[in-house]
Parts: C-alpha cells; sequence; structure tokens
C-alpha cells in the first residue's frame, strides 16, 4: 500500500473552499476554521445541498460565529450547467441545510464578486499558491475555467469531495452526490489542465463521527462548535434511516484535511477520471482506471488527476478536537 505523510515543508498555500453548506459543509469550514483559518482567503457558495442563495446564507451566519466575518463570501451558480438542477438534499440536511437547527443571523452581505470571477481573480493574484477545495457540485470551477481557460496552470491544485470508484454511489446506484448534481462541470474539471485530486465516497464513508461525538460538541463551550454538534442531529438520524449505520460519514471535512496537507494518505491512484454523462443508469458515474492495483500503487502514465482511496483512521477524532477550539 503506498502511503503518503504529511508533509513537513514549508507550506505557503492559500485556500478557497468552494461549498453547498450543508451539514458536513459545515464540518469542514469548522475544521478549516480551527486548523487553518488565517490561511482561507475565500469562501464560495453553489447550489447542491440547498439552494444557492440559502448556501450563502448558511456560509455567511457560520462565519459570523466562528468569529471570522472578514472572510469574503461569493455567491456561485445556481443550477447545474444544464440548467436541469438547483438543490436541494433536505432529507440529508434538512430544510435550512443545518439540520433544522437556526443560526444566529449575520447582517452580513455577500461580495458583489461571483464565485467564478473570485476564483479567476485569486487564480492571477496567488499564482502557483491557490488550492480551491470544491465540496459541492463543481460548477463554480467549470465556470471559472471557461471564463478564463489560464487559470488551469495558475491554481496550484483542485481538490475535489466526490465520485465513487468501488464504493455504491450516493445519489444513485453508481454517482456520489456532488458529481451528480453536474456531471458536465466535473468532467470539465477532471479532464482540465489542472492538477485535480478527486477524495470519493471510498475514503470519506471511512471516517466517521458518533452520536457521543455529537454529544460531546453539543456540551462544549465553544458556540459554534455547539451549534454543528445540534445540527449534526439530523444528519446522524440520515445515516441510521438510510444507511443502517450509527454513525455519519466525514466526506468534505476528510477531503478539507487532505488537501491542507494534515492527514496521511494511505492509499492514492493516479488515473484519468471520466465522468459518464450518457443519460443511462450510470449517467455521473466515475471512472478510474484501477486494473493494475494487484501490481501496487496504480500510476497510469501521463495521468494528472489523482484518487484518494483510503485515509489514516479515526480522523473523527481529530475533527472533534479542532472543532472544540473554535470560539
Ligand atoms: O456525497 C457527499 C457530498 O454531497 C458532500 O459534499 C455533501 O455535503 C453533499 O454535497
Ligand atoms: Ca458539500
Amino acid at each position: 500500500m503506498q502511503s503518503i505523510t504529511p508533509s513537513t515543508e514549508p507550506d505557503d498555500r492559500l485556500f478557497v473552499i468552494d461549498c453547498d453548506t450543508g451539514i458536513d459543509d459545515a464540518l469542514a469550514l469548522g475544521y478549516m476554521l480551527a486548523r487553518h483559518g488565517d490561511r482561507l482567503v475565500a469562501v464560495t457558495t453553489v447550489f447542491g445541498n440547498v439552494s444557492v442563495a440559502q448556501a450563502t446564507i448558511n456560509t455567511l451566519d457560520l462565519l459570523a460565529v466562528a468569529g471570522r466575518p472578514d472572510i469574503s463570501v461569493h455567491t456561485g451558480a445556481a443550477t447545474s450547467l444544464d440548467g436541469a438542477f438547483a438543490g436541494t438534499a433536505h432529507r440529508v440536511h434538512g430544510t435550512n441545510g443545518f439540520g433544522g437547527v437556526a443560526l444566529p443571523t449575520s447582517a452580513r452581505q455577500p461580495s458583489a464578486e461571483s464565485a467564478p470571477a473570485a476564483i479567476v481573480r485569486l487564480a492571477h493574484e496567488y499564482s502557483g499558491r491557490l488550492v480551491i477545495i470544491a465540496v459541492g457540485p463543481p460548477t463554480n470551477l467549470a465556470i471559472a475555467l471557461s471564463m478564463d481557460p489560464s487559470i488551469a496552470t495558475l491554481i496550484d491544485e483542485v481538490v475535489v469531495m466526490g465520485g465513487a470508484v468501488q464504493h455504491a454511489g450516493n445519489a444513485t446506484p453508481v454517482a456520489e452526490a456532488n458529481i451528480w448534481h453536474d456531471p458536465e462541470a466535473a468532467q470539465r474539471v477532471f479532464a482540465s489542465a489542472m492538477r485535480v485530486r478527486m477524495v470519493p465516497l471510498d475514503a470519506t464513508m471511512r471516517q466517521r463521527l458518533t452520536a457521543a461525538d455529537a454529544a460531546q460538541l453539543q456540551a462544549s463551550s465553544s458556540a459554534t462548535a455547539r451549534l454543528i454538534g445540534e445540527a449534526l442531529d439530523h444528519y446522524l438520524g440520515f445515516y441510521e434511516d438510510v444507511f443502517g449505520l450509527q454513525e455519519c460519514a466525514l466526506h468534505d471535512p476528510l477531503a478539507v484535511a487532505v488537501a491542507v496537507g494534515d492527514e496521511s494518505v494511505l492509499h492514492e491512484a493516479r488515473s484519468p477520471i471520466t465522468v459518464e454523462l450518457a443519460n443511462g443508469p450510470s449517467r455521473g458515474a466515475t471512472i478510474v482506471d484501477l486494473r493494475r492495483a494487484y501490481h501496487g500503487p496504480v500510476a497510469v502514465e501521463g495521468a494528472r488527476n489523482r484518487v484518494v482511496l483510503r485515509t489514516e483512521d479515526d480522523f473523527g477524532s481529530r475533527l472533534v478536537a479542532a472543532l472544540l477550539t473554535l470560539p
């Protein structure tokens, strides 16, 4: 098994989180603020778990509770590129995207600059240093690429939470939700000249939180951790109803932890990622070439894309510890 441990090299990378906030998106934002908040230069929002308008409200409110109203928030795509989907996933995330828990309302407005425009500007401003962590449908990135194709070589890396390789899908039998919600955008991103790392369900379904973790967050002295802990009750209920699990998966926060280099990657493949775009039962599937996996770590010649298949166990405890340090 190939193991990639977090780098100890000096790291001057800066980050944008592109999200459809969302309970696990809130976990991802909370983790980033707790561990590397000084390197989060903007948050961009997209439709998905909720409408883009609700995702923007949730993001502004959460950043305010966490004491970071200075981080700019940019509203992005309201629908998939084909216009077919605008959200939502109420059963998973509740009608407000935060498990029905009311966040204190922030008076702040989002930036007048759109999410794709912000991505283009920041890619130029921080050439070679910018990492985009896309934890919703990757529509904003696809639009940004069509606005300015030169960003493909200016952005250091894109980390996409999405896809299912050897794991079942969660939106359809084969498709993961972020890719299923905009397969055309995902295909454009994976096929671009960008360095893209995908963190699929194969890795994220292994990392979990329990009701005891939620209770610990709810009992903490951190207002942000308490609110996230309360929202987790809804998310845990969904996992129990649908998957029969007593735990919930940590999709978006794991993608952030991998992107920033906090988590060791135990198994990764280098392979092109192709998204099935046909309107059949496989639409939204992510195809990765693991045919040579029995020989050892897969590295398809010339492949730019990387696929994280497994990370170190017990990320949940590290996530809880990080959230407890928030204001
Ligand atoms: O499939 C999991 C992903 O879909 C996560 O990003 C979750 O927030 C939803 O967007
Ligand atoms: Ca998400």
